[in-house]
């Protein structure tokens, strides 16, 4: 994550987003962030408390997935001492810790039911009790939350609390995938580029064109996440074979969404020349088996080619065509050849 805050964008759908984080940013409105893994949820949240006037104030994320119930509770709202068996002092939870801030609420769709009762009172009353204990704690906190999962379709399942899904989704900001704003690909690569340049201490040459054009045409299901990894990944090893070999390039219209084929760049014959086949590969160990063989036999002969033939038990019309096909020569290829041709 972008502790610092960079949000690099271009496209039109970012520019919204960054237009509604623009108005919204300084009020303390609720703001639920969808978007598939990857797609910048976290720098989106960060980036409305950068800019707000609490920016000074902590952000606070909690991941609401990686917790099981009784911790995730305590996380978030504290304890007192002796609250449970090793409450062995107050603890202050990740509300408290967020005084004045904001709290990222990650991965909000995990969290379970009696949680979500629990977590609908705070967002009303903006107060509770540490567990185990009996005095209100106020808190003045920005709940900004996000979920990579259809929350809508969880209410729908009874999963998510419907009350709470309508607290949370005062303003909804939905990110687009990568696939479907590609034109930020060349920014965000020059971003990466630098930023883990930096980082390393290594500088590094831009993109080739086909790299590039790799990168343009990848599925990208790991969204922006995906794309920084292959970019360190190139700076640290400083070679593009890790584009090129390491990424598969789109072959399947399977993954695509309707419409989205016809809107791909063209490929220029890439996946032609990339495409393997076992009757090429196996075709060429076999000729340069062959070509060391007749180059062996000719050279134990000292290039007396009938000989050469009866050795390799091939006629002569035959050895002569191979010598010119794989571009056979030796010591004694050229004296050999007025004596026999
Ligand atoms: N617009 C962006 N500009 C710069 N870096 C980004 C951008 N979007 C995502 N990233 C980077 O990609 C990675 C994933 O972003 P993150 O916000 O954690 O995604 P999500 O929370 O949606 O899974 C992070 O390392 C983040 O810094
Ligand atoms: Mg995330």
């Amino acid at each position: 994550m972008e502790e610092n805050g960079t949000f690099i964008h271009c496209s039109e759908k970012m520019q919204e987003i960054q237009m509604i984080i623009d108005q919204l940013a300084d009020t303390d409105v609720t703001v639920l962030i969808q978007g598939e893994s990857g797609v910048g949820k976290e720098v989106v949240a960060r980036s409305i408390h950068l800019n707000s006037s609490h920016r000074e104030n902590p952000f606070v994320k909690v991941n609401c997935a990686a917790l099981p119930q009784e911790l995730l509770e305590s996380e978030l709202f504290g304890y007192e001492k002796g609250a449970f068996t090793g409450a062995y002092c107050q603890k202050p939870g990740k509300f408290e810790l967020a005084e004045g801030g904001a709290i990222f609420l990650d991965e909000i769709v995990e969290i379970p039911l009696p949680l979500q009762a629990k977590l609908l009172q705070v967002l009303q009353d903006k107060e509770f009790p540490r567990l185990g204990g009996r005095q209100n704690v106020r808190v003045s906190v920005r709940i900004l939350a996000a979920t990579n999962k259809n929350i809508e379709e969880s209410v729908k399942k009874g999963q998510f609390r419907e009350d709470l899904y309508y607290r949370l989704n005062v303003v909804n900001i939905s990110i687009p995938p990568l696939r479907e704003r590609r034109e930020e690909i060349p920014i965000l690569v020059e971003h990466f580029l630098s930023k883990h340049g930096m980082k390393y201490n290594k500088k590094v040459d831009s993109l080739s064109g086909r790299a590039m054009q790799t990168l343009l045409e990848h599925h990208w299901l790991g969204n922006i996440r995906e794309l920084e990894n292959i970019i360190q990944r190139y700076v640290v090893f400083g070679n593009e074979r890790v584009i090129i070999d390491g990424l598969v390039p789109l072959t399947s219209k399977d993954f695509l969404q309707e419409g989205e084929a016809e809107n791909l760049p063209k490929r220029e014959g890439l996946s032609q020349k990339k495409r393997f086949s076992l009757r090429t590969a196996v075709g060429k160990v076999v000729m340069e088996k062959e070509s060391k063989l007749i180059l062996d036999t000719l050279e134990l002969t000292r290039w007396n080619r009938k000989e050469a033939a009866m050795m390799l038990n091939i006629n002569y019309r035959t050895l002569m065509y191979k010598i010119k096909k794989y571009g056979l020569k030796g010591q004694f290829s050229s004296i050999r050849e007025e004596l026999y041709v």
